[in-house]
């Protein structure tokens, strides 16, 4: 059936930043209940209590690992733990990725410093631990599937978080690349790139549903469940073909032309014979 597909079981599937209840936490969960040891990276300890608890006491397996991932040491630990707590790693999930507050300012305003404080925690520690995963996964001979987070500020302009867009656009060319450079090794690269989803730390749940509603053609925030579902479906064997794309997952909203209305009719569509023809006539 090919449902089965979407099963991980026997494999092993690193989430790095699987704490906080975020994207991060559902994606753990989603691994674990198609059946993969999941071994859970966060950089905060206690983020990671309350997914570890929880699948725990459901019978999944899973280790919490606390590690820096942009340090060649925490990269070491990292995969150290799935060879020796597993015995080999078939996924690897980077959700990990942070857009601090001070980080947004004025193209012209960007300093050296920011700009590599952002690039280090959304792009640099990808590339680094998407290889240390890939070497280990090639002197496996298992192949394997990589899939890394970006964003839709990565696919389209990022406005005033200039650093940011930059990094999440530099994980589309990342998973571009290595995906042909292993794809001999039967080895999948790709991304998603998520537009706004509610998660405890975006602040996105700070909004207008109504603004949702007009802006986004799905009428709708994301949720973590809706990233974490493309997550499995791109490190399962449900995607078995599809590699070095990157995904959006954004209700529709990376396709909707900037001169498209709130009701998705062009600004420039002003006949009344037409918009009567489209919207029937005006109540109003
Ligand atoms: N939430 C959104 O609206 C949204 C939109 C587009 C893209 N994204 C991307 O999705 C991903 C997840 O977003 P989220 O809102 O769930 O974020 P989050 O902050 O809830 O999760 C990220 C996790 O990574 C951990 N982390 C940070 N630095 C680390 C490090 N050096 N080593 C190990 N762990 C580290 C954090 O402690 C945190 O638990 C990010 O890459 C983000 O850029 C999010």
């Amino acid at each position: 059936m090919i449902v089965e597909r979407l099963r991980l079981d026997g494999r092993t599937v690193i989430v790095a930043g699987a704490g906080g209840g975020g994207i991060g936490s559902h994606t753990a969960r989603a691994v674990a209940e198609a059946g993969a040891n999941v071994v859970a990276v966060d950089i905060v300890g206690a983020a990671l209590d309350q997914i570890v608890a929880d699948l725990t006491a459901e019978g999944y397996p899973i280790t919490p690992l606390v590690a820096d991932a942009r340090t060649d040491e925490g990269v070491a630990t990292i995969v150290g733990a799935a060879v020796s707590n597993y015995g080999g790693v078939h996924g690897l999930i980077n959700i990990i990725g942070v857009a601090a507050p001070h980080t947004w300012c004025k193209a012209e305003d960007v300093t050296r410093e920011v700009w590599r404080e952002v690039m280090d925690v959304n792009l640099d520690y990808a590339m680094f631990l998407s290889i240390a995963v890939a070497k280990q996964m090639i002197a496996q001979g298992s192949g394997g599937s990589i899939v890394s987070l970006s964003s839709t500020s990565g696919i389209g302009a990022s406005p005033f978080h200039s650093a940011y867009g930059v990094a999440k656009g530099g994980i589309v060319a990342m998973v571009r690349t290595l995906a042909v450079e292993w794809g001999i090794h039967g080895i999948r690269v790709n991304a998603i790139a998520p537009g706004t989803i509610s998660t405890p730390r975006s602040g996105a749940d700070v909004g207008d549903a109504e603004r949702d509603r007009r802006g986004v053609p799905l009428g709708r925030r994301g949720t973590p469940a809706d990233i974490a579902s493309a997550a499995l479906f791109l490190v399962s064997d449900l995607s078995s073909y599809v590699s070095g794309q990157c995904l959006p997952v954004d209700g529709g909203t990376s396709v909707k032309w900037a001169h498209l209305g709130d009701d998705s009719t062009p600004i420039f569509l002003t006949n009344p014979a037409i918009l009567e023809q489209i919207h029937g006539p005006r109540t109003s």
